[in-house]
């Protein structure tokens, strides 16, 4: 094959005779909604994460959504998210009807500055989301002191990080609850779902209550099929093995483009477990015409992109009209951060400096090996080099 020949990544997720199985144990058992397979992919998670409970829902936005619910948060209370994830991280806080505060990320792990952190706390501060991206891990632990140090609930969005671990101890414990996707690009890929991990028994009771139609407290149909359960197991049962194709994946490619003047494979922090849900590059020298350049490399059949816009610019946050359930910072007994700023003002130098031109990522999922990786590799150079 030449360089130029288009290649056909291979496809992600990787089923076998055991999903197979799996969805026809649940077609052959009559019962499809939540209930055994589920109740073991829960069993099964929390033993993994070292974690006393877990809770499978319906998706990981369903999950940040009870996460904040379970911890009484809503109107005229502020939650501290970063602005470089997927919509979800922050939407989840205008369904509290809560006021998100984006606070600047650092430029090692691309999550929440901790020091930028500790300065956005305030009096009405009642939670921190913070988001490990792409599997790498964000610096959790600072992040933990300072949320500790001001009695603060963290949540972890680990939805791209599953598997990862800090010091040894599994991301989705350092916080009071974590949450993680199991969407069908994710690492344990059912379709759509999520689970949802807390230590607090009674966190987990109120989850489980509004996860399905609770009793007094307004409460949902957030649950998860037994199809996504049984799935659950044999991802999870893969997940370890899954992970070290995606890390052999990262090194390669890091070794093959090691010494390229304007790019740089990020491998993450030498004493960090990071899980590679896709590798992320960053555009280190002046770069012109990054688009097309991407553009060439997805026609020839390599999955790399810039990564994402910053939130604060979303329009769910600078909506050309106001919607029917009102915006949360307008709201008139409001009188905190952003009470006089449009969030497309605030003013986040880090994450405008990588997002959306400084980072891009590939993806490495199983089977990809030296083949594609290699074919990647060579085609990056030759147009980075030009
Ligand atoms: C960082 C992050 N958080 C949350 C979500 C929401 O996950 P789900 O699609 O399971 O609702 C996603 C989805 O991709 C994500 O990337």
């Amino acid at each position: 094959m030449s360089t130029r020949d288009p290649l056909v990544w291979p496809k992600w997720p990787l089923y076998d005779s055991e999903e197979y199985s799996a969805v026809r144990r649940v077609i052959k058992s009559n019962q499809l909604y939540a209930s055994v397979e589920v109740k073991r992919f829960e069993d099964q998670y929390a033993e993994y994460i070292k974690c006393k409970y877990a809770i499978g829902l319906g998706n990981a936005t369903q999950g940040l959504h009870l996460a904040l619910a379970s911890l009484d948060v809503g109107v005229g209370d502020e939650v501290i998210v970063t602005p470089y994830s997927w919509i979800s991280s922050a939407s989840c806080i205008l369904m509290q009807n809560a006021i998100p505060i984006f606070c600047d990320i650092e430029s090692e792990s691309f999550g929440l500055d901790p020091q930028e952190l500790e300065r956005k706390i305030t009096e009405k501060t009642k939670a921190i989301i913070v988001v490990h991206m792409f599997g790498y891990p964000a610096k959790i632990l600072e992040i933990s002191a300072v949320a500790r140090k001001y009695g603060v609930p963290l949540i972890e969005d680990a939805s791209h990080a599953h598997g990862a671990k800090v010091g040894g101890v599994s991301i989705g414990n350092f916080g009071t609850i974590s949450v993680f996707s199991l969407h069908q690009r994710k690492a344990i890929s059912v379709g759509d779902g999520g689970i949802v991990c807390t230590n607090q028994k009674k966190i987990f009771n109120k989850i489980r209550k509004l996860r399905s139609f609770g009793d007094e407290e307004l409460s949902y149909n957030y649950r998860m099929t037994e199809f996504a359960g049984a799935l659950g197991q044999v991802g999870l049962s893969k997940l370890d093995h899954h992970n070290k194709i995606r890390h052999s994946n990262a090194h390669l490619l890091a070794k093959l483009l090691a010494g390229q003047k304007n790019l740089k494979v990020l491998l993450g922090r030498e004493d960090e477990d990071t899980v590679f849900y896709a590798v992320l590059i960053e555009v280190v020298g002046d770069i012109n015409d990054l688009e097309s350049r991407l553009a060439y490399l997805q026609s020839i059949g390599i999955p790399i992109c810039k990564t994402w816009d910053p939130l604060h610019i979303h329009p769910h946050f600078n909506p050309r009209k106001v919607p029917a359930r009102g915006l949360p910072w307008k709201h008139v007994d409001y009188s905190g951060l952003m009470r006089n700023t449009s969030y497309s003002r605030l003013n986040l130098p880090v994450t405008k400096k990588y997002c959306p031109n400084r980072l891009l990522e590939i993806y490495v999922h199983p089977p990809t090996g030296t083949k594609e990786i290699s074919f990647a590799a060579k085609n990056i150079k030759l147009l980075f080099n030009k």
